[in-house]
C-alpha cells in the first residue's frame, strides 16, 4: 500500500502544481494582452474597433476610397461584397465609390499602380492593405495616421513617428493640418511620466536644453479643414473599415456563434433528459 499512496501523493501535487500554474499564467497573460503595443518611438494610441457600426464603416470607405485607393489596393476584397457588407446600394457604391470606370462591381478591388514604377517614386511600394489590421494590429494603424510631421530631410518633406522614415507622404494632410514637432514629455524609469519633483511639471529639457524628446508633441504650422477631434474620428472610421476588411465575415460569425452556443445550451436539456431515461432501469 506504500507505493500506491506514494503514487497517489505524485499525482496530487502534479494536479497542485497545474492549479498554480493556471493561477499565475492566465492572469499573466490577461494583463500582457491589455498592455500597450508598441509604435515605434511611443506606446499605441488605443482603440475599440466595432465591425457592426455601418455608418462609421461607410464613412471609412469613403474615405479609404477617396485618399488611399489611388496608391493601397483592397485586392483580396471585392466592390459588390463590400458594398453588400456595409449596406451601401451597389449603384450608389459603383457612382461615388468606386472610381475604376473599367472594373465590374463584381471585380476585385485592386489598381492601376505599377510596382516597379511606385517603388522609384517613393522608395517602397504601397502595399496591398487588405490584412493589414491584422498583420499590424487597429491601434498601430489609428497612432500612424496620426502621427505623420513635418521633416524637411525626406523626400517628399515628412516623417512619421510609427513608421520611421516611411515612403509614404502625408495624404490627409488637407485634412489634419501639416503637424510640426515640438518637445514633449518622457517616460520616467517608472513608467510614468517625469516630472520636476519640486514644481510637478512635465520635464522637457535636460540640463543644457536640449530637448529629451523633441517630437513628443505637435504644433500645428498649417492647419486643416479639420479639428483634431474631428481628424481622430476620421481615422477611427478609416481604422474600422481597414479591420472590417481584414475579415468582412467577422461580425457574422460573432452573430451565428451565439445561435450555435444557445442551440447547443438548448440541446443539453433534451440530451441529459434522455440519457437520464435510458439509464433510469441500469441502476
Ligand atoms: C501617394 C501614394 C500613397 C497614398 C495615397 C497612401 N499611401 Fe500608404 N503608403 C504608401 C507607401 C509608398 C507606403 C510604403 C512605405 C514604406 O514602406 O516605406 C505606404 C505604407 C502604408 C502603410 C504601412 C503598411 C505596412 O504595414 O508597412 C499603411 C498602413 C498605409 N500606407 C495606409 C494608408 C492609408 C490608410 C491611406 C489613405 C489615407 C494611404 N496609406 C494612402 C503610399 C501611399
Amino acid at each position: 500500500t506504500r507505493v500506491t499512496d506514494g503514487g497517489m501523493g505524485f499525482w496530487k501535487s502534479m494536479g497542485v502544481l497545474l492549479v498554480v500554474a493556471l493561477l499565475t499564467i492566465v492572469p499573466l497573460k490577461a494583463v500582457g494582452a491589455e498592455s500597450a503595443h508598441n509604435c515605434g518611438t511611443m506606446d499605441c494610441d488605443e482603440i475599440q474597433t466595432d465591425v457592426t457600426n455601418l455608418p462609421s464603416l461607410q464613412r471609412g470607405a469613403q474615405t479609404y476610397m477617396n485618399y488611399c485607393m489611388g496608391c493601397h489596393s483592397l485586392q483580396y476584397g471585392r466592390y459588390q461584397r463590400t458594398a453588400n457588407d456595409l449596406n451601401i446600394p451597389e449603384d450608389l457604391f459603383e457612382q461615388y465609390l468606386k472610381f475604376d470606370q473599367s472594373a465590374k462591381i463584381g471585380a476585385l478591388m485592386t489598381n492601376a499602380m505599377d510596382e516597379a514604377e511606385a517603388k522609384k517614386w517613393f522608395g517602397a511600394a504601397p502595399p496591398d492593405l487588405t490584412l493589414v489590421a491584422r498583420a499590424r494590429n487597429p491601434d498601430w494603424l489609428y497612432t500612424y495616421l496620426r502621427t505623420f510631421h513635418a521633416d524637411p530631410s525626406r523626400p517628399y518633406g515628412v516623417n512619421n513617428r510609427v513608421f520611421k522614415d516611411v515612403g509614404m507622404p502625408h495624404v490627409l494632410a488637407e485634412l489634419q493640418g501639416m503637424p510640426e514637432c515640438a518637445p514633449g514629455p518622457v517616460q520616467a524609469a517608472n513608467g510614468g511620466i517625469l516630472r520636476d519633483p519640486l514644481t510637478g511639471e512635465d520635464v522637457l529639457f535636460d540640463e543644457k536644453g536640449n530637448a529629451l524628446n523633441p517630437c513628443g508633441s505637435f504644433t500645428y504650422a498649417t492647419e486643416g479643414s479639420l479639428t483634431p477631434e474631428e481628424y481622430d474620428a476620421v481615422i477611427y472610421d478609416l481604422v474600422n473599415f481597414l479591420e472590417y476588411m481584414g475579415e468582412p465575415v467577422q461580425a457574422k460569425r460573432k452573430r451565428i456563434g451565439v445561435y450555435v452556443l444557445a442551440f447547443i445550451a438548448l440541446f443539453f436539456v433534451f440530451a441529459y433528459l434522455l440519457n437520464r431515461e435510458y439509464w433510469k432501469d441500469v441502476h
